[in-house]
């Protein structure tokens, strides 16, 4: 099949499909007893994502089991951070922890010369992914927004309100912007080498964008965002780009205008009529099912996601959740998600 009959890639070329594509952001992951398998075979999470054997087993399983449109290879944005020499660790339970920077000084232990190299695996496992998967599948490439991965540079770890990057932002923009550039550099040349390596859809997590006001969203996530995809379209400018500005609220359109974006994720705050008649006539809508819904299953599931087909499925769209898949979901829930977008007509 060739790679214009995709339905995630006609569905972010603009068009209109009867039955939407449909991938869930952390499709991969402890929710499944496979992953859980897979993931004691690495000494630590990061192994994980640097182990290609392992990477691309663990990119399969959600299509097996389910037959996603898409596959999103396995790995995470804070691959970046450890890349560029941060100190980088995932401890059982608490999540990320790295050593933080939070001043311009402390940025000198960040050197790009090897962010390639450093992040060769993850080639490897593109490439392999390619050739292992379902022709008709589409393999998206992923990074975090620079903005999304200073916070977890600067406040050292998760589960906080971004307030030191924001203060330091606000106080020194010159140096918060030093941080910023190194992180648009490293991340585009990362996100060409994706597809260079066989990515054909790229996605970019700003997951803690709503964190900033009206004219810091402006600053730090839509410029750098625009600046990315710029740096990919000009290199490659068929390849879709999604942007995901979580909590970006009221922003979103001017952040698909000023972007060049190819497609919104949108969080399940999202009203679903104002994207349908705001934003869908821009770009491609993708989203936006609470994943503590695909948790809590039942009745209100189904309704939701009719809900969420009917109201989008008259302009391009891709099914998605508005979050990550957590740990706590049942595996039969999402089986009942993917039943439900492909037979509702
Ligand atoms: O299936 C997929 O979507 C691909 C893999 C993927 C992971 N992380 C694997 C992962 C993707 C796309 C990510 C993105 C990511 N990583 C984001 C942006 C999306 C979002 O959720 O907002 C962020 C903020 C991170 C940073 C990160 N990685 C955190 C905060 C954590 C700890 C929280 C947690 O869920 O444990 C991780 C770890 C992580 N990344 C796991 C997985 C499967 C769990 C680690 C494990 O198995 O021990």
């Amino acid at each position: 099949m060739e790679t214009n009959q995709k339905t995630l890639i006609r569905a972010l070329k603009g068009e209109t499909l009867s039955v939407p594509p449909i991938w869930l952001m952390r499709q991969a992951g402890r929710y499944l007893p496979e992953y859980r398998e897979t993931r004691k075979k690495a000494e630590n999470f990061l192994d994980l994502c640097y182990t290609p054997d392992l990477a691309v087993e663990v990119t399969l399983q959600p299509i097996r089991r389910y037959d996603f449109d898409a596959s999103i290879m396995f790995s995470d944005i804070l691959v970046i951070p450890d890349a560029l020499g941060q100190n980088v660790s995932f401890r059982e339970g608490e999540g990320p922890v790295l050593d933080p920077i939070q001043s311009v000084e402390a940025m000198g232990v960040l050197d790009s010369a090897k962010v390639l190299d450093h992040l060769s695996p993850v080639f490897e496992t593109i490439r392999r992914l390619r050739s292992e998967l379902p022709q008709d599948k589409t393999l998206i490439g992923f990074a975090g927004s620079p903005w999304t991965v200073a916070i977890y540079m600067v406040e050292g770890r998760g589960g906080t309100d971004g307030g030191t990057a924001r203060g330091w932002a606000y106080r020194e923009p010159e140096t918060f912007t030093r941080l910023i550039n190194i992180l648009v550099e490293a991340t585009t040349l990362y996100l060409i080498e994706q597809i260079k390596n066989g990515a054909e859809v790229i996605q970019l997590f700003d997951s803690w964008s709503g964190v900033l006001s009206e004219n810091q969203f402006r600053k730090w996530s839509i410029e750098p965002t625009r600046r990315i995809v710029d740096g990919i379209h000009a290199v490659y400018p068929d390849v879709p780009v999604i942007g995901f500005p979580r909590g970006g609220g009221l922003m979103a359109a001017e952040f698909i205008r000023s972007t060049g974006v190819n497609g919104i994720s949108l969080d399940a705050n999202v009203p679903l009529e104002w994207a349908r008649d705001t934003l869908q006539p821009l770009t491609t809508v993708q989203g936006n099912l609470d994943n503590q819904l695909l948790v809590a299953g039942g009745d209100e599931l189904d309704r939701s996601i009719r809900q969420i087909v009917e109201t989008l499925s008259g302009g391009p769209f891709v099914f998605n959740l508005g979050h990550g898949i957590v740990p706590a979901t049942p595996p039969e829930n999402v089986a009942r998600v993917v039943e439900l977008v492909r037979n509702h007509s």
